[in-house]
């Protein structure tokens, strides 16, 4: 298959080096001239492992190429994916679609016979249909079939994630679109990954139904955790008590700071308005869109209250800043959200993350960014975990203890036992495991 693929960020890097990895002829455009140069060079814009030998490899076999030119690219190809941005609209939450409407004029004006027109980017309920309008309007004798085929992708696992997916969704209206987008995913359907056909407008809910499903998740056992707090309870033996239920599953109920990213905040608030648009309001989506905006700010102040009340003139360490571990990315990170409300209340802070320091430089000022987990523990009162980087996880808490100036160890994301950090002289607050109850917490349990 000739695939052109129109947008090369994030989605659009990975499942076009994914597709030119099956084997298909892929184009990646950008308008971005300077993107476009360095993907040629081979240099990757974005930090996710392995992409860039995958790039590399694909590239050097002729199988995938780098253009800014997306008329040639669109006009030979059998299959074009929008996979451009669909960011929250300033003020209203909406999400912008105007990179979508530009990129589907722009195929209209190239397409030459039957091709298939896929929207990738995470897009609202009837996008397919202004996709579908936008090219019969632009160029009437276009012959295409438009069809939604959301990504899963996680950031830190996307290829693993593209190559041995859950399921593929494929929304089409047009029949003949059904082979192509077979012939597309071929490799993983001989894998056995199942290719579910839908409706187009129900793939698109699909993806958002999902991602508000996880993103109720999280908060659910975060709001647990809070009440286990109170209760005596441990959270991590409680998610693993109902995580064992088939009909729950395990995943995605590790309490934490709050969900951030690039997927969650954007798709769970353009839910919620798609919901209030057609009057069918999504209460459930709307509370945790909320309560997780007020956890991340909670953080700080749970800091502060460790610190005995106030924090000014205080040094607190931070270690991990990007949203997760294994990316560059600081969008919503819950860490932006801690520091400003530390910075507020009078602290001095002190930060290192593996990746994600010129992007935290970029967008917070005021921070003090160290080289590594020890020199942003030098003499600081507070050390707060809240992102668990595979680093932080067998810290040598003796060195560090000795590198402080008070012993507090806060730790956001449960890495860590009581028993050990206290053995290494610190007072120790984690997440919904208050007291002694985690002694009681299986070796497998405090992995998950
Ligand atoms: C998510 C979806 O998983 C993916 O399918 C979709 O295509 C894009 O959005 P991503 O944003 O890359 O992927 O990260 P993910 O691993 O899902 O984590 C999202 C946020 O939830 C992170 O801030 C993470 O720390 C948080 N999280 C996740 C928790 O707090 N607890 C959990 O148990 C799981």
């Amino acid at each position: 298959m000739r695939i052109a693929m129109i947008g090369s960020g994030y989605v659009g890097l990975v499942s076009g080096a994914c597709f030119a990895d099956f084997g298909h002829e892929v184009v990646c455009v950008d308008l971005d001239a300077g993107k476009i140069a360095a993907l040629e060079r081979g240099e990757i814009p974005i930090f996710e492992p392995g992409l860039d030998r995958l790039v590399a490899d694909n590239a050097s076999a002729g199988r995938l190429r780098f253009t800014t030119d997306l008329a040639p690219a669109v006009a030979q190809a059998d299959v074009v994916f929008i996979a451009v941005g669909t960011p929250s609209r300033r003020g209203d939450g909406h999400a912008d679609l105007s990179y979508v409407h530009a990129a589907a004029a722009a195929i209209a004006g190239a397409v030459e016979g039957f091709t298939v027109v896929v929207t990738k980017s995470t897009v609202p309920v009837g996008t397919g249909d202004d996709v579908e309008r936008i090219i019969a309007e632009t160029n009437p004798r276009a012959d295409v079939a438009v069809v939604s085929n959301p990504e899963f992708l996680r950031e830190g696992a996307a290829i693993e994630d593209f190559k041995r997916p859950d399921r593929i969704v494929v929304g089409l209206e047009d029949e003949r679109a059904r082979d192509v987008m077979t012939e597309v995913y071929r490799p993983l359907y001989l894998n056995q990954a199942p290719l579910l056909f839908t409706g187009r407008r129900t793939a698109e809910l699909i993806k958002y139904a999902g991602n508000a499903f996880l993103a109720m998740k999280i908060t659910f056992i975060n709001e647990i955790a809070d009440l286990c707090e109170k209760t005596g309870a441990n959270v991590q033996d409680v998610a693993r008590g109902i995580g064992l239920d088939k009909r729950i599953g395990p995943k995605f109920l590790n309490a934490g700071p709050g969900y951030g990213g690039s997927c969650f905040p954007k798709d769970t608030l353009a839910l919620v308005k798609t919901g209030q648009d057609y009057d069918s309001p999504l209460r459930l989506v709307e509370t945790t869109v909320a309560v997780n905006d007020q956890r991340k700010r909670a953080m700080g102040r749970r800091v502060v209250a460790a610190l005995g009340g106030s924090v000014r003139g205080r040094t607190v360490a931070i270690l991990g800043l990007t949203f997760k571990p294994n990316t560059d990315d600081m969008r919503e990170a819950p860490s932006i959200a801690i520091i400003q409300a530390l910075r507020d209340a009078g602290a001095r802070v002190r930060a290192y993350d593996p990746e994600g320091m010129s992007a935290a430089r970029a967008l917070m000022e005021g921070v003090d960014y160290a080289d590594n987990a020890y020199a942003a523990a030098e003499g600081a009162d507070c050390l707060v975990l809240v992102t668990e980087w595979n680093q932080f996880r067998s810290l040598d808490l003796k060195r560090l203890r000795a590198a402080m100036a008070t012993p507090l160890f806060i730790d956001l994301r449960n890495v860590y036992r009581r028993r050990e950090v206290e053995a290494a002289g610190f007072t120790y607050h984690s997440i919904g495991r208050p007291g002694d109850g985690e002694a009681h917490i299986p070796e497998s349990a405090a992995a998950e």
